[in-house]
């Protein structure tokens, strides 16, 4: 079918709204008519040389099945989804439900292609456009996804801002309740007030952490974590962070969290943990971390997190009970633009004045 999507075809060119001739479902596929689409700051990895243009990128989408594929039997055209990361449901720790530790997931989300190579996309030239990114590539009005990275939803839903529960809203949620299972009464320090740390911080505020501290460079993003449940904000361009949070917490942090990627700022929240303390990295590394193995003394513990180590079936449900409740306001962290915005909405997610785009394709 013929489709409209975002294309990326070099690593510095805007996107640009094309017709793209999709192929499918194949077997084990849905066709998802896309509601929405969230932009995650993991999508600028698609314009770096690890993933062939042109591609189609886009992983927090949302919408609505069209269309099933061979052997696909618990998914029905009509059901309201959730799009996430896909994997293998074979591998060891697929079977041990850490799908997000497949022993595929970088070949299955982050190469624009499937597994085997393929594409199911055409452009306008007759050549193919990458279309498996995070086996979804949603920033178009039509996506192939799989039925393992599907979350089936209820229909009573604002459907267009559910993408982002998909990947940088369970990222920072999954991160805290899941990988480091902050406690109720704890600290925990949290580095960088984009969308992953923001979810961090609603997510702390759901376990009962009762110091919330967030550290980022822009004031408003430092008021919406304070409004979301943080206790103490930090000015991420401060010379004494370690001392400041030292100064709030007695000892240090029980848990830290970094979401910037900066060895710098990882290695300031390292430094920041309490004896027997956690942090946890999800930021792309911008750089070596160079770690003085004294730093971990104590019983303290570094941990790399994929999508908050979630299995997205029963995590994005549960979020959104919560966000039924009003214990977990992600809403608040978006900001809609139509899909034909898509570059004026990458521009004011990199200069912090939006903190979650998500982008609804033009009807
Ligand atoms: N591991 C995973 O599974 C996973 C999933 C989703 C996103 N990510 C990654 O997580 C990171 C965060 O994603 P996001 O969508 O929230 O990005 P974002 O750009 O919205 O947020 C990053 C925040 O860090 C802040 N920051 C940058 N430098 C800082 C510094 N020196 N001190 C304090 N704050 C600083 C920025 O101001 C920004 O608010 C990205 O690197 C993204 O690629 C990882
Ligand atoms: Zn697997
Ligand atoms: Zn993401």
């Amino acid at each position: 079918m013929l489709i409209n999507a975002a294309v990326l075809r070099t690593a510095d060119a805007p996107y640009a709204i094309e017709n793209v001739e999709l192929n499918g479902p194949g077997p084990g596929e849905v066709l998802v008519k896309i509601a929405g689409a969230g932009l995650c700051h993991t999508d600028v990895l698609g314009r770096t040389e690890l993933v062939g243009k042109p591609v189609i990128l886009g992983h927090e989408g949302s919408g609505t099945i069209e269309a099933v594929g061979p052997g696909v039997t618990d998914l029905a055209v009509g059901d309201p989804v959730v799009l996430s990361f896909d994997s293998c449901g074979t591998c060891t720790n697929c079977r041990a439900a850490h799908p997000a530790y497949c022993a595929q997931f970088f070949p299955r989300n982050l190469t624009g292609l499937a597994i085997d190579g393929s594409t199911p996309a055409t452009g306008e030239d007759g050549k193919p456009v990458a279309a498996r990114w995070f086996a979804q590539s949603s920033f178009a009005t039509h996506a192939i996804a799989t039925a393992r990275n599907v979350v089936r939803v209820d229909p009573d839903l604002p459907l267009e801002l559910l993408g982002p529960l998909g990947c940088g809203i369970q990222t920072g949620a999954g991160s805290v309740l899941i990988a480091l299972g902050v406690a109720a009464g704890s600290s925990i320090a949290i580095f960088g007030a984009g969308g992953v740390g923001l979810a961090a911080v609603m997510a702390a505020a759901v376990a009962g952490a009762t110091t919330i501290i967030a550290v980022d460079l822009h004031p408003s993003r430092l008021d919406l974590a304070a409004e979301l449940g943080a206790t103490h904000t930090i000015n991420g361009a401060d010379d004494d962070i370690t001392a400041q949070i030292l100064a709030i917490t007695g000892d240090g942090a029980q848990y830290t969290f970094d979401t910037t990627g900066v060895p710098a700022v990882m290695t300031t929240a390292i430094n920041s943990l309490r004896p027997t303390g956690t942090c946890g990295l999800v930021g792309i590394a911008q750089g070596d971390l160079v770690l003085d193995p004294m730093a971990l003394a104590g019983g303290r513990n570094l941990m790399g997190i994929l999508e908050g180590d979630a299995v997205p079936q029963l995590f994005v449900p549960q979020l959104i009970q919560l966000w039924k409740q009003g214990r977990f306001p992600f809403d608040k962290l978006i900001t809609t633009y139509p899909l034909s915005q898509i570059n004026q909405a990458e521009a004011a997610a990199a200069s912090g004045t939006a903190v979650k785009p998500v982008l609804i394709p033009d009807r």
